[in-house]
Order: structure tokens, then C-alpha cells, then sequence
């Protein structure tokens, strides 16, 4: 008969690498989408006119197509001149996809600042640089730092679309524990709480250094 032990706790390597693999890919296409990000945020607001539209072409693109056609196409595209591993086309593509979304974050931290703060900057002496550096930057982190925290818990979702090419996140190991237990929905439901927990607990952490920045500056 079939001995299959259906015991989710039997599995738990098995998530345990699924939620290792969904956080490294989240860590470092966040990281690799805040550096991107940054860049286009620049090039968007900045006054080169070939820039500016090179990024508002990226930014619109990125955002106007969806992450799982971008994670095809950076797999199979690429793929047909070098082969790249799977997990490594995953967190090219999301970081990608990422570095859009925190380049209109940027901006909009940016720009939420009033533009009688430069003017009264640049009245009283300081260079554009400094204005910037010394005026608005300081202010804007605090609309900015929120607002990155809120994608970096949205990668945790959307970067289990990777599974599609193979990478063995938690949504990949919660395949192959139905397939090795007969079981349907119980993997669901422990990779769901799995989530659930990865997120909650990052925005828990997020809040309390939020809670922190307040009293700085
Ligand atoms: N699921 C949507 C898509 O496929 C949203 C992606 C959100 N990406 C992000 N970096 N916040 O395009």
C-alpha cells in the first residue's frame, strides 16, 4: 500500500528551503532594484532630455508588463545566448521589475517637497548639490523609507511567480510536498501561514526602526 508519510512536519526541510529561496531571492533583488531604482529616479528627474526618456520608457514599460512575462523573457531570452541558472534569472528579473516601482518611489519622495524649500535654499547660498544633499534629501527619506519597506514585503509575494521557471521557492517546495504526500491543501496552507509570517514579521521590524527615524533629524 502506500506508505507516503502525509505529516507536514515530516516535510519541513522542504519549506524550510522554500522560505530560504524566497528570502534570498527578495533580499537581493531588492537590494539590486533600490541601486537600478535610484539610477532611473535620476535620470527621470534630471534635466538631459535622453535620459529622461530613456527612464520614463523603462519605468513605464517595467510597470505597464507583468512580472511573469518579465521573468520568461529574461529565462528563455537570455537563455538562448548564455545559459544562466533559473534562480539567477528569478532575481534579475525581479530586481528588474523592483528597480521600477523604487524609481517612482524616489521620485515621488522627492518631489513631495515643496518647491519654496529650494527656492529658499538656493536664496540663501547654497549650490543645487547642497540643496539637495542638506535641504530635500533629508526630508524626502521620510516619505522614501516607508514607502521601500512596503516593496520589500511585496517582493516576498510576487517574487513566488519564479516558480514558473523552476526555481525552487517556498510555491515550488509546496508542489513537491503535494506530490510526495497525495495532499492538496494542506501544503497550501502551511506555505500560506509561511508567507504570512515572513511578511508580518518584516513589517513588524520595518515599523520599529520607522519608530526610530522619527526622532532623528
Ligand atoms: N503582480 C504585478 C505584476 O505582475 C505587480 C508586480 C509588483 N512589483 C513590484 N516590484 N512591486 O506586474
Amino acid at each position: 500500500g502506500n506508505t507516503a508519510n502525509t505529516s507536514m512536519i515530516h516535510y519541513w526541510k522542504y519549506f524550510a528551503l522554500g522560505v530560504g529561496y524566497t528570502l534570498l531571492i527578495t533580499a537581493i533583488a531588492v537590494i539590486f532594484g533600490i541601486v537600478l531604482g535610484i539610477l532611473f529616479a535620476l535620470m527621470r528627474l534630471g534635466k538631459n532630455k535622453v535620459l529622461h526618456a530613456i527612464a520614463v520608457a523603462y519605468i513605464e514599460f517595467i510597470r505597464g508588463t507583468p512580472l511573469m512575462v518579465q521573468i520568461m523573457f529574461v529565462y528563455f531570452g537570455i537563455g538562448m545566448v548564455v545559459q544562466i541558472p533559473a534562480l539567477v534569472s528569478g532575481i534579475i528579473a525581479v530586481g528588474i521589475n523592483s528597480s521600477a516601482y523604487v524609481a517612482e518611489i524616489i521620485r515621488g519622495g522627492i518631489n513631495s517637497i515643496p518647491v519654496g524649500q529650494t527656492e529658499a535654499a538656493r536664496s540663501l547660498g547654497l549650490s543645487q548639490g547642497q540643496t539637495m544633499k542638506s535641504v530635500i534629501l533629508p526630508q524626502a527619506v521620510k516619505n522614501i523609507w516607508p514607502a521601500l519597506g512596503n516593496e520589500f514585503i511585496s517582493l516576498i509575494k510576487e517574487s513566488s511567480i519564479v516558480s514558473i521557471i523552476g526555481v525552487s521557492d517556498l510555491i515550488y517546495q509546496l508542489k513537491v510536498v503535494q506530490t510526495a504526500t497525495y495532499r492538496g491543501i494542506a501544503p497550501i496552507a502551511v506555505a500560506m501561514v509561511l508567507y504570512f509570517i515572513m511578511t508580518f514579521t518584516l513589517s513588524k521590524v520595518l515599523s520599529h526602526f520607522e519608530g526610530k527615524m522619527k526622532h532623528v533629524g
